[in-house]
């Protein structure tokens, strides 16, 4: 069965802070095929909210300090999101926990970027975690988001160098470079219809996604 793919695809992006990812891919809309029709922001005073303005992106902060509880957050969340009518839903360092309900209704187009080789280092905190277990490699993936936290398929990870005299703040200073290659790369393949998520595997051009990797020092 074909699927017909609009084109540019119509996505919307999630922030809760800087949104540099959010600029990676406002730089590079046209060239991977994306409409960005709104940025969706918890915080009010998320600087991704001005990327977003000066790039004349329609947005909107929903405050999630001022529902009852994750359910009721998630569902006027899902109600803005699908006033947009994305085919892609972007999540772009959005610092919210989501409900399985809200989690399902996006399965297998909504993305999420995670500071860590997964599954190492799920959650918060994931340089230093990375400093302090002494890794020698850490880095950044991309994965479709699953109700498990940091949990879902994983469709490319790039891998830095854990230098000696690093710091968190160094360290996550070369991760998030690469943040800003793998996340249009993998957003591109979607609008291309070639990544797609099927039975839980993250899927490339019809086979299980290889450990795609990018190599950095
Ligand atoms: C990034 O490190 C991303 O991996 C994580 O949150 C951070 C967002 O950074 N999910 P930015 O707001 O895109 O600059």
């Amino acid at each position: 069965m074909s699927q017909t793919i609009p084109q540019p695809l119509p996505v919307v992006i999630l922030i809760s802070g800087s949104g540099s990812n959010l600029q990676a891919l406002i730089d590079r809309a046209a060239e991977i095929g994306i409409e960005i029709r709104a940025v969706i922001s918890n915080k009010a005073d998320a600087y991704g909210l001005q990327r977003a303005a000066k790039a004349g992106i329609a947005s909107t902060v929903i405050d999630h300090r001022q529902y009852e509880n994750r359910s009721a957050f998630d569902s006027a969340l899902a109600a803005q999101i699908d006033h947009y009518q994305p085919a892609l839903v972007v999540l772009a360092g959005f610092m919210r926990i989501l409900t399985e309900e809200f989690v399902n209704h996006y399965l297998g187009r909504m993305l999420n970027i995670h500071p860590s080789l997964l599954p190492d280092f799920q959650g918060l905190n994931t340089h230093q975690r990375a400093i302090d277990a002494g890794a020698q490699q850490h880095g950044v993936s991309v994965h479709f988001v699953t109700p498990e936290l940091d949990g879902g398929p994983v469709v490319i990870r790039a891998t830095v160098e854990i230098k000696a005299n690093d710091t968190a703040d160094s360290l996550a200073a070369r991760v998030q470079t690469q943040e800003h290659i793998i996340y249009p790369q993998a957003v591109a393949w979607f609008t291309a219809g070639r990544l797609t998520l099927q039975s839980a595997q993250a899927m490339l051009d019809g086979e299980p996604v290889p450990q795609l990797e990018r190599q950095y020092t």
